[in-house]
């Protein structure tokens, strides 16, 4: 039997790996190790849902927790080196672009172990993204690189890679969506929270650039309150977000607004049961920008810059500020909003294509 291990961290993370881990341990020559690097540790960031996507407890759990990029990335390291030299597995899988992803590859490159990065390829060129570098240190050491789509084939080649080494395999959420539907669709969860279906904002917002420091935080809140005037808004709140309205003194404004919702983190059946729902979604998340896209939901993305064009020229989704918030929104809910199409290889067949070339490359 072939060990693979497969890496998880953060609260974006545990959509890519459930499908790959299902799909592996239904075969006869492979057998996944499950390894969270705990990263993310609250209960609705993290357990929560694992049990959603039917993942029983991780293997191993190295338990880092929050700290600085450095402290974070380092102690993955020395944590993920002791286990792989007493574990040494035959392949790990690292996803997305957390730090966890590139402590974990730059583990296994060092110690000989073939790794392979899932949703490799992706590029914002914006150096100012902790994410960006995560992409790069990743995809340039990792022995296989599976993309999401032909931008991100494109992305790795002109910076040299070597073509064997890219495999276009799809986007693998969307096989956790497929693998969930019918617990999505039966959770109800905008009746849950007393909006209507099909007619409200649903808001998320994580990025350091927009929620650190009151000059970006606030202005978005403003037009997020000047939204509500149209719309009900649900705001599901990460916890990083969460401090920064309390120390801006933004959270009171926002939930003085009778018709703002403002969320803790809600597990992933009854988040995506509110995507479904939405009239509209406003994010700065790179998981929502595909899910919407997929979903052919309206998406206005809080940002200057997506390493996810494919949403953009294909989906639903627009790059939007502060300021344009009010006037793109306006042509939602006037219903003129671009309609979409799904992109090649979003289809839930995500899993199976990666097993396939795990299969291939680790001659079982
Ligand atoms: C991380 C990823 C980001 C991803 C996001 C999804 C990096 C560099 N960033 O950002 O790419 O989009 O996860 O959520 O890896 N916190 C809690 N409870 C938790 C987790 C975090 O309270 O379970 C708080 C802590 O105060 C922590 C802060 O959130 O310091 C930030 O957490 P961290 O893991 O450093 O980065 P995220 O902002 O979550």
């Amino acid at each position: 039997m072939i060990d693979v291990h497969l890496i998880c961290a953060a609260r974006p993370n545990f959509m890519k790996v459930a499908p790959l881990y299902h799909a592996l341990a239904e075969t006869d020559w492979a057998q996944p190790t499950l390894i969270h690097t705990g990263q993310h540790y609250d209960r609705n960031m993290s357990d929560a849902i694992l049990e959603d996507l039917g993942i029983p407890l991780p293997d191993h759990h190295l338990g880092i927790g929050s700290g600085s990029h450095a402290e974070q990335t380092g102690n993955v390291m020395i944590a993920y080196e002791k286990l792989c030299t007493e574990t040494r597995p035959d392949w790990i899988v690292v996803v997305g672009d957390v730090n966890s992803t590139a402590a974990c590859a730059q583990v296994g490159a060092k110690l000989l172990i073939p790794v392979i990065h899932l949703e490799a390829g992706l590029r914002s060129r914006d150096r100012r993204m902790p994410e960006e570098i995560n992409r790069l240190i990743t995809d340039v050491i990792a022995d296989v690189l599976w993309t999401p789509s032909e931008d991100a084939d494109e992305n790795l080649l002109k910076e040299g890679v070597a073509s064997d080494k890219i495999e276009l395999i799809g986007n693998i959420m969307i096989d956790s969506f497929e693998m969930l539907r019918d617990r999505i669709e039966q959770a109800r969860s905008a009746e849950t929270l007393g909006v209507a279906p099909g007619g409200y904002a649903l808001v998320t917002l994580h990025r350091p650039s927009n929620v650190d420091s009151r000059e970006t935080l606030e202005p978005i809140v403003d037009a997020l309150i000047g939204a509500a005037a149209e719309l009900p808004v649900v705001f599901v709140a990460h916890p990083r977000t969460m401090k920064g309205l309390e120390r801006f003194g933004l959270k009171d404004k926002l939930e003085a607004h009778d018709n703002v919702l403002l969320q803790e983190p809600i597990p992933y059946a009854r988040f995506m049961s509110l995507v479904t729902t939405a009239q509209v979604v406003i994010t700065d998340s790179g998981g929502l920008q595909e899910e919407t896209t997929y979903l052919g939901i309206p998406c206005l993305t809080l940002r200057e810059n997506t390493e996810r064009p494919v949403t953009v020229t294909l989906g639903t989704n627009e790059l939007i500020d502060a300021d344009s918030l009010s006037e793109r929104l306006a042509i939602v809910v006037a219903g003129n909003w671009k309609t979409g199409a799904r992109p090649p290889l979003w289809d839930g067949q995500t899993a199976a294509r990666a097993v396939e070339s795990l299969k291939r490359r680790a001659g079982a």
